[in-house]
């Protein structure tokens, strides 16, 4: 497609909300808490404000600089810079599907816990062992689950057809400042529970005998999976980009917005942890037996639990959109297919991955890899291997391959470099990829 054709989004504003839009989502609200519940708290906090500051803003920089530089698809963007590299690029569109794979299958639990809140049945109970059961009963089962992920396929599948102005714009502008205002009341609510105070203590006060190197590169994988970062997404998202829109101010309000999201999800959950005495390290299912036992404790309970799965939910949606917008583009541009077409093809090979991980769960559990269920394995390869591993190729891309002037000239475009230039250049060419280097070899027991 011509520069001239292609789709942009509205501006600024819109850019910094469609990124976030992206960013903000089941990684901040589910995956971050039972992460950091399982790993030492306020340590994994720290590594990961770390990551985030240190490797992630950088990283998304870079990618938003190479999507405005070419206007393309993830493998199109690499391919017009230096056809070798956009093996890159293959790496991303591959890694979005197989997350999407998974994300739809915890976004559609969260179409099941808001359509029981709506039915008041979520909320009766007030024993945390009940939670946990019913969870339990939930994810395993052989049809429930599927439905609702497939579900959200769809609805994902429409707003892609639709197009990327209106549909993915609209999505994202309403829910943000709603899900804000929501997580600050229930933080409130939480801290204030009684014994929520250990809870938080757990979350903000760093114990760093718990850290591991294992723990270090969980936090980076999880710092990219929250930002969208290292599989090309935010490339594909910055082609759409207005010409005006600057770089270095969507990265930075995006990452912050991304990391005050998951920092308030932590203080909604780790109090309530607490307080309910449920378990920090158990795992995936801790939001969904947490969250429960938070709304049956207020007044208007069913309320409160209606407005803040819905709100999950088109979180959740805009950033199965942006994957699978990330998919679909490249189908659509390198396979020169109809929009409609290269959606619909990525909405079957991930609705089927997606069938096959949630019964990975529950009938198919005895089919293990490595010994994780098939689900599992989808979540640990991308944000453990696949995300570092395309992170650390994008940054030696973006610092050594990359044309200077031409980067110079997305993220400057009036010529002239801020004061940050030369340090961040320095962060991409030297530390990003030396400490993605050093985590991944130690992970690997090369040193
Ligand atoms: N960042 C999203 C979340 O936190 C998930 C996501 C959307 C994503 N697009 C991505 C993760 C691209 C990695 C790469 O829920």
């Amino acid at each position: 497609m011509s520069e001239e054709k292609r789709a942009t989004f509205g501006g600024r504003i819109s850019a910094v909300l469609v990124a976030a839009g992206s960013a903000v989502g089941l990684g901040n609200i589910w995956r971050f808490p039972y992460l950091a519940g399982e790993n030492g708290g306020g340590a994994f906090l720290v590594i990961y404000l770390a990551a985030v500051l240190l490797i992630g803003f950088p990283l998304m920089i870079s990618e938003f600089s190479l999507g405005t530089a070419t206007r393309h698809n993830a493998v199109g963007a690499f391919r017009a810079l230096n056809r070798r590299w956009s093996v890159v690029g293959y790496m991303g569109i591959l890694s979005s599907a197989l997350i999407l794979s998974f994300y739809l299958v915890v976004a559609g639990w969260t179409a099941e816990y808001m359509v029981h809140s709506v039915t008041s049945d979520l909320v009766s109970n007030t024993d945390p062992a009940s939670y946990v059961a019913a969870f339990e009963s939930f994810v395993g089962h052989p049809l429930k689950p599927v439905i609702y992920a497939l579900i959200f396929a769809v609805a994902t599948h429409l707003i892609i057809v639709l197009g990327v102005q209106r549909g993915i714009e609209r999505a994202s502008k309403v829910m943000m400042p709603v899900l804000l205002l929501v997580l600050l009341v229930l933080a409130v609510n939480s801290v204030l529970m009684p014994g929520g105070m250990e809870g938080l203590k757990f979350f903000l006060k760093p114990d760093f005998s718990k850290i591991t190197a294992e723990t270090i590169l969980l936090a980076v994988g999880q710092a990219f999976f929250s930002l969208s970062i290292g599989l090309g997404t935010m490339i594909t998202y910055a082609s759409y980009f207005k010409s005006d829109t600057s770089i270095k101010q969507t990265a930075m309000q995006v990452t912050l917005l991304d990391t005050f999201v998951a920092v308030m999800a932590g203080l909604v959950i780790f109090p309530a942890v607490f307080s309910a005495g449920i378990e920090p390290g158990s795992g995936p299912s801790l939001v969904f037996i947490t969250l429960p036992s938070i709304f049956s404790t207020l007044p208007m309970s069913g309320f409160w639990s209606t407005i803040f799965f819905l709100l999950l939910v088109l979180a959740a949606l805009t950033s199965t959109i942006s994957l699978h917008e990330s998919v679909t583009a490249y189908v659509e541009e390198e396979w020169k297919l109809s929009r409609t077409k290269a959606a619909r093809l990525t909405t079957l090979l991930t609705g089927a991955l997606a069938v096959v991980a949630s019964l990975s769960l529950g009938i198919w559990k005895e089919y293990t890899i490595c010994g994780m269920t098939f689900f599992d394995s989808l979540d640990y390869l991308t944000a453990n291997i696949l995300l570092p591993l395309g992170a650390f190729l994008t940054c030696l891309f973006v610092g050594w391959k990359f044309d200077r002037t031409l980067f110079e000239r997305q993220l400057y475009p009036n010529g002239i470099p801020g004061r940050e230039y030369p340090l961040l250049r320095f962060m991409i060419r030297y530390i990003c990829p030396i400490i993605l280097f050093v985590i991944f070899s130690d992970n690997l027991g090369l040193i």
